[in-house]
């Protein structure tokens, strides 16, 4: 009617064809506001750029793996894996290396880094681990572990590392275990994460799972810029405390992004295939206080062959990274949803070849890259540890 009346208005009367013309420009004006008010553009991914960082043998170390990667304060890249000196089983002695880029895009890194060596006799030593990056203290942590499997030691050590300057130097190891206990906790694999909206803006949250007998997802937490910790929410497995079988519901590596209304997602391994070969998923609406056990469920979708996977929230776009197989860990595939994980809607290949443990970051903002670090190979997933940038948009 407003539309009528208008065109009359300006076209005056009897005049159809002007009103006509006037009509198709509202509605074509009425589209263009439709089309701007759909979510962000669609997910077309390309590789456009890939590197090893480590390779098997490298440096006299049998084999590199558990991948970390995260954007840092300072704009560039940290790179972080387990050196495993003589044997490739997690347990036995390693080194934590890092490379860092030179430029915010992974076109150039730094050589091997060695910022933690946990000795020559250690039966079991350290485990990776979680990168965080504080934004608002500009800070990078790393926390892992060191005894996480009793293998000739009896007391598991949660630890943290730090770096004031964009990961150039590291502080000494910091023993949480002094605040949390010596309860086995494995951090991750891949990135804790800073808060940035309510409930909780700030706070630092690093998921993780537990032993073999206490196995589940927990997650510390640490409202005073990684100073003191504490636990979080947990979703523990079933049976708790006993040796586990085929069947038993028992989420194991984990990794937890934020929504922009402040609620947490959690996406783990499903260890022993608890109703399928598929992820399991958790939230939390309190800034990881509790992972309600009525809202967890798991995503068909989403297969796997009991493996770490990546997970990122980047530009209103969930994204999941894996070795898209029930059997295998094969065929690392990147996996993309626009409504926060309720429907998956589309995927990219990334390699169609051996593919073990990922993870993903991107610079904060609305940039059109993301970057991935996954174990990869011919034949086997120890092979190396490659770096991928991937462009998810042909925008720019
Ligand atoms: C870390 O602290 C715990 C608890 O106090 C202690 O039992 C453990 O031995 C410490 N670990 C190391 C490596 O010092
Ligand atoms: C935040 O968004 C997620 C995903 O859409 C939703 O499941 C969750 O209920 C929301 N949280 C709150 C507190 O509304
Ligand atoms: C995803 O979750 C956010 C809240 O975190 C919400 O604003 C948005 O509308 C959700 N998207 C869809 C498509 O459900």
């Amino acid at each position: 009617m407003a539309r009528d009346a208008a065109g009359s208005f300006l076209c005056g009367f009897g005049r159809a064809s002007c009103q006509k013309f006037f009509a198709i420009c509202l509605l074509s004006l009425l589209l263009s506001h439709v089309t701007l008010a759909q979510p962000s553009a669609k997910v077309n991914p390309s590789i456009a750029s890939q590197r090893p960082l480590w390779r098997a043998g490298e440096a006299e170390v049998v084999i590199y793996r558990i991948p970390l990667l995260s954007y840092t304060p300072g704009g560039r890249l940290l790179a972080v894996a387990e050196a495993r000196k003589y044997t490739g089983g997690d347990a036995g002695p390693k080194f934590m290396v890092i490379r860092r880029s030179l430029d915010d895009l992974g076109d150039e890194w730094e050589p091997m880094q060695v910022i933690v060596d946990d000795g020559y006799l250690t039966f079991d030593g350290l485990n990776l681990g979680n990168i965080i990056v504080d934004d608002e203290k500009a800070i990078i942590f790393i926390m892992f572990t060191v005894c996480n499997h009793h293998d000739g030691c009896d007391v598991t050590s949660t630890k943290l590392i730090r770096s004031l300057d964009d990961g150039v130097t590291w502080s000494k190891a910091m023993n949480i275990s002094e605040q949390i206990g010596t309860q086995v906790f494995a951090p991750g694999p891949g990135s804790g994460f800073q808060k940035k909206y309510a409930p909780n803006k700030g706070r630092l949250v690093s998921c993780g799972h537990g032993s073999l007998y206490t196995d589940g997802i927990y997650c510390l937490l640490s409202d005073d810029h990684g100073m003191t910790w504490f636990w979080g929410g947990s979703v523990i497995g079933i049976p708790y405390g006993q040796e586990k079988v085929e069947g038993d519901f028992v989420p194991d590596e984990c990794q937890g992004v934020e929504l922009p209304n402040g609620t947490i997602m959690i996406n783990a391994r499903n260890q022993y295939r608890f109703k399928c070969p598929c992820r399991i998923v958790a939230w939390s609406f309190d800034g990881g206080e509790t992972l309600p056990i009525q809202d967890v469920y798991q995503v068909e979708a989403l297969i796997e062959p009991a493996c770490a996977a990546g997970l990122l929230y980047h530009r209103n776009v969930l994204l999941f990274s894996n070795p898209k197989s029930t059997t295998a860990r094969v065929a690392l595939t990147l996996q993309w949803s626009y409504d926060n994980g309720t429907t998956w809607n589309g995927e990219y290949q990334i390699w169609d070849k051996a593919s073990g443990y990922s993870t993903m970051t991107a610079h904060p903002g609305a940039s059109q890259y993301i970057f991935i670090l996954f174990e990869k190979g011919i034949t086997l997933t120890t092979e190396s540890i490659e770096f991928v940038r991937v462009s998810l948009y042909e925008d720019v």
